[in-house]
């Protein structure tokens, strides 16, 4: 668990993070999210300690993190930036083993490691872990970013806007891939992005700030249907669209019917895909494919009336 208490910093005059608390319960997926400047970066700095907070205290599992020694702390959390932080000169394997090595870890199992993790984020290991980080895509970068971070398997993962510079066609496949990877994993995450519809495609909780202070902090499903009116206006009106991402077509088609349609649907896409290409296509139904097989029917009428029940 994370524990952040009345937690306060300072630049000068300006108050960055404004007498946050907040408690982050472990294996959960908690996605940060505000305008630019509210204080997001600087909670993450703050917890893994590249900065100080001026005032408060924050705990991991029950210890202040000042009681830590540096290479516990460092072990026990890993951290992935926008554009990733890949040390040019060092190629693959070298930036994955960069803890390990601190670690005093041995070269067998370091490079066993390495080898694990590339395969874990997607990429093929013989191709990839020589290559240095000028000959890497940047969804490919951001990938070893990951495995960068995972190397000494901490319990903590601070992403800062992580798949911010990536294009949306990889963005898309890097959250896809990251969500996958903590089902397995379930680290205690904390991923920072200004993107609505990211933190509710990714999060299990989801904190909107404002101004250094947390407005809400809540399942996407209960921010959905906030009071709270910077947490309304800064949802906007897609909301509902929005969040269908988080809806498996798999739970919501008809199992009964098995006729082939004219247009057909994987069984593993969410209802927000599903929407919008029988927006595309002008159809009410699809069939649903599983394996080439016909599994079922996807209704129109029930993704629009999927609000209803609850
Ligand atoms: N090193 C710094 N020196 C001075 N001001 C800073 C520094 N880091 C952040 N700030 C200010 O603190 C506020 C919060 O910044 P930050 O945490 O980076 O916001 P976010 O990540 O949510 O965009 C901003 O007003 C920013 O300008
Ligand atoms: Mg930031």
């Amino acid at each position: 668990m994370i524990a952040l208490r009345n937690v306060t910093k300072k630049f000068e005059t300006q108050v960055a993070v404004d007498n946050l608390s907040m408690e982050l319960q472990t294996g959960e997926l908690c996605m940060f999210v505000g305008e630019s400047g509210c204080g997001k970066s600087t909670t993450l700095r703050m917890i893994n300690r590249l900065i100080d907070a001026d005032e408060g205290v924050i705990e991991i599992n029950g210890k202040n993190i000042y009681d830590y020694n540096e290479v516990e702390l460092r072990r026990s959390i890993g951290y992935v930036v926008q554009n990733t932080g890949l040390f040019p000169h060092m190629n693959v394997r070298e930036n994955i083993s960069i803890v390990p090595r601190l670690l005093k870890w041995n070269e067998n199992k370091i490079l066993d490691r390495a080898k694990e993790l590339i395969d874990l984020v997607g990429l093929e290991v013989e191709s990839y872990i020589n290559k240095y980080p000028s000959e890497l895509s940047g969804g490919e970068a951001q990938r070893i970013g990951v495995a960068r971070a995972l190397a000494a398997d901490p319990d903590i993962i601070l992403m800062d806007e992580p798949f911010g510079a990536v294009d949306p066609l990889n963005r898309a496949n890097l959250q896809n891939e990251f969500m996958k990877i903590q089902k397995q994993l379930k680290k205690t995450v904390i991923f920072v992005t200004h993107d609505i519809d990211e933190a509710m495609k990714m999060g299990d909780k989801i904190a909107i700030m404002s101004k250094g202070k947390l407005e809400q902090f809540e399942s996407p499903e209960t921010i959905l249907l906030s009071n709270n009116n910077f947490v309304r206006s800064f949802l906007g009106k897609e909301t509902y669209i929005k969040i269908l991402n988080r809806f498996q077509v798999r739970e919501y088609m008809k199992k009964d019917i098995k006729k082939e349609l004219c247009y057909k649907v994987n069984v593993d896409e969410n209802l927000r895909d599903a929407l919008a290409e029988m927006i595309e296509y002008g159809t009410e139904a699809m069939s649903v494919v599983e394996n080439g097989k016909i599994k079922g029917t996807l209704w129109l009428n029930d993704i629009v009336n999927i609000f209803q029940k609850g």
